[in-house]
């Protein structure tokens, strides 16, 4: 079977996984969020109390960890937590993680395992670039700072614990981090399509890449 992938990239709040899990529901493929994996891996860390510089405890956690994804929502050691992982103390540590070359090694084999033969979306920072290079078309979502971070205040679940500036702080760390880790940092691939998505509604950031999808042929 001749599967193909759709990857997006981007920074934190650009709304990928949004438009990502829509976009994949539309065109009937499956989803991926990449970064689901991560959180929940960094979750698992978090939990167990290792600091986030214990690589060989991360390690060892991360290979003893079950993750998998069943109706998209994602579940570590048979136990869904989709709205855990959100939460900021994950968004804090994740980047983190996410450094760590054999973790992402970890990730990346699981994506391509679901994706072996399957049509699929994968929303996450390096997919064109290290996880996918040769996907059949790919995107690059950004928006700015500032409605990026009231997209994520917004959809924060212990929002009073949290000011709108110590959010956008947050994000502007995690894509400093992301943007210059070593291990497949964030960045656009050059054949990747660059949408800027502020002041656009999902529907309008879905419609601009289903014409991109169109012109290249059928999905
Ligand atoms: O939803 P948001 O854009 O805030 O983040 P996410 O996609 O859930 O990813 C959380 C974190 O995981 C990112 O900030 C990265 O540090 C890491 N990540 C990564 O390194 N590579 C990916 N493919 C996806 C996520």
């Amino acid at each position: 079977m001749n599967n193909k992938v759709i990857a997006i990239d981007g920074p934190a709040g650009a709304g990928k996984s949004t438009v990502a899990r829509r976009l994949s529901e539309r065109i009937s493929y499956t989803y991926i969020d990449s970064g689901a994996l991560f959180r929940a891996v960094t979750l698992k860390v978090l939990k167990c109390g290792i600091e986030a510089d214990d690589v060989k405890n991360i390690l060892y956690y991360a290979k003893n960890s079950s993750l998998d994804f069943i109706n998209n929502s994602i579940y570590l050691d048979g136990e869904d937590v989709s709205s855990e992982i959100r939460e900021a103390f994950v968004s804090s540590k994740v980047s983190y993680i996410a450094m760590i070359p054999e973790i992402r090694e970890i990730i990346v084999s699981i994506q391509r395992k679901i994706a072996k033969n399957k049509n699929v979306v994968v929303d996450g920072r390096d997919i064109g670039t290290t996880v996918f290079p040769r996907a059949y078309i790919k995107f690059f979502l950004t928006a700015s700072v500032e409605e990026r971070a009231k997209r994520r205040y917004n959809e924060l679940c212990d929002k009073n614990k949290y000011t709108l500036e110590e959010v956008k702080n947050q994000i502007i760390e995690r894509d400093y981090i992301d943007a210059h880790r070593e291990a497949s940092p964030l960045r656009q691939a050059e054949d990747a399509i660059l949408i800027d998505t502020t002041g656009k509604n999902i529907d309008e950031v879905i419609a601009e890449m289903l014409y991109h999808i169109s012109i290249k042929g059928d999905v």
